[in-house]
């Protein structure tokens, strides 16, 4: 096993990104406490992403509540567990969404990741490594908390996107997740998001409080993405299961979104190792 995945690493490394293709960054959107909105940004910010012309995979890793599919009224007919089990490529396991967006349903499939065999393990980054170059982005719908495969999959990302509320318990459960990634990878770059604000004045003294207990404290140097409304045409669309940007598309929450969106296109990007090497970290660390 062991002989195998230095094999793999190996044969791995190899293979650079030829020059012209694309870069394929990986972002993991994650939150201390559930229920802040991470699906909905998730969805939402993918499909913002593509109207701005960016090609764009979700691949929906939260084991215990995994529903992007349900946030657009889609049935998933495979998922990654399929993919291991069947032998299947990563293609027949891609489904489709509105604008073009790509899916992949985690299901049972990641509950085991870090147990699963060397054949498996070879299959999955075969299949995963093979999309490096063929979308723009590769946004992963994690779990809230602290949970080893959530951990694996933030460090190994290019970026995190954190979703937190203004309320004080959705604060402080951010921040322990910002501890324990800076205890582990004091380089990761990490993006706060607030979601569901009263008002801009809410959001804003939200994520100042917040970069500065961060910076102060830890030392760490995290920037503000974005502030988003608290709007009801979120969770009316949620019960159309619809994404709320095609649903209302000039609701607060899809201007907010856009703008977002565009400002975020406009950062500098972290990117580090983009998708191949994000396989590689997901299981040699
Ligand atoms: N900006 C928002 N305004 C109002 N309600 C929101 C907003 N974002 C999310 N919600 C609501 O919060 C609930 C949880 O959202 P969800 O995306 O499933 O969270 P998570 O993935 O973090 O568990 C949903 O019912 C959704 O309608
Ligand atoms: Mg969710």
């Amino acid at each position: 096993m062991r002989d195998q995945a230095i094999q793999l690493r190996e044969k791995m490394t190899r293979k650079k990104t030829k020059p012209g293709t694309r870069n394929t960054r990986v972002l993991a959107v994650t939150s201390g406490k559930g229920g802040v909105g991470k699906s909905n940004f998730t969805l939402n910010f993918a499909l913002a992403l593509i109207e701005q012309g960016k090609s764009v995979l979700i691949i929906d890793v939260d084991l215990g509540f995994a529903n992007i599919d349900i946030l657009f009224g889609h049935v998933p007919q495979q998922t990654i567990a399929g993919m291991l089990d069947k032998e299947l490529s990563i293609q027949e396991v891609i489904e489709k969404g509105p604008l073009g967006l790509q899916l992949i349903a985690g299901g049972q499939g990641f509950s085991g990741l870090l147990e699963i065999s060397a054949d498996k393990m070879k299959h999955f980054m075969e299949q995963l490594g093979s999309l490096q170059g063929q979308v723009d982005f590769v946004l992963l719908d994690t779990g809230a908390g602290l949970s080893e495969n959530n951990m694996r999959f933030l460090l190994a990302a290019d970026e995190v996107l954190l979703v937190t509320t203004p309320e004080p318990t959705s604060v402080t459960d951010a921040y322990s997740v910002v501890k324990v990634m800076h205890a582990k990878d004091s380089d990761l770059a990490i993006r706060l998001v607030v979601n569901q604000c009263t008002d801009g004045k809410e959001g804003q003294q939200t994520a100042m409080n917040f970069t500065k207990v961060a910076g102060n404290f830890l030392d760490k140097d995290i920037r503000t993405l974005g502030i988003l409304p608290s709007d009801l045409h979120v969770p009316q669309a949620v019960k159309m299961q619809q994404p709320f940007l095609l649903a209302h598309p000039n609701s607060a929450a899809s201007k907010a979104l856009r703008t977002l969106t565009a400002e975020y296109l406009e950062m500098p990007s972290p990117f580090k190792i983009g998708l191949r090497g994000f396989v590689m970290k997901l299981f040699f660390k």
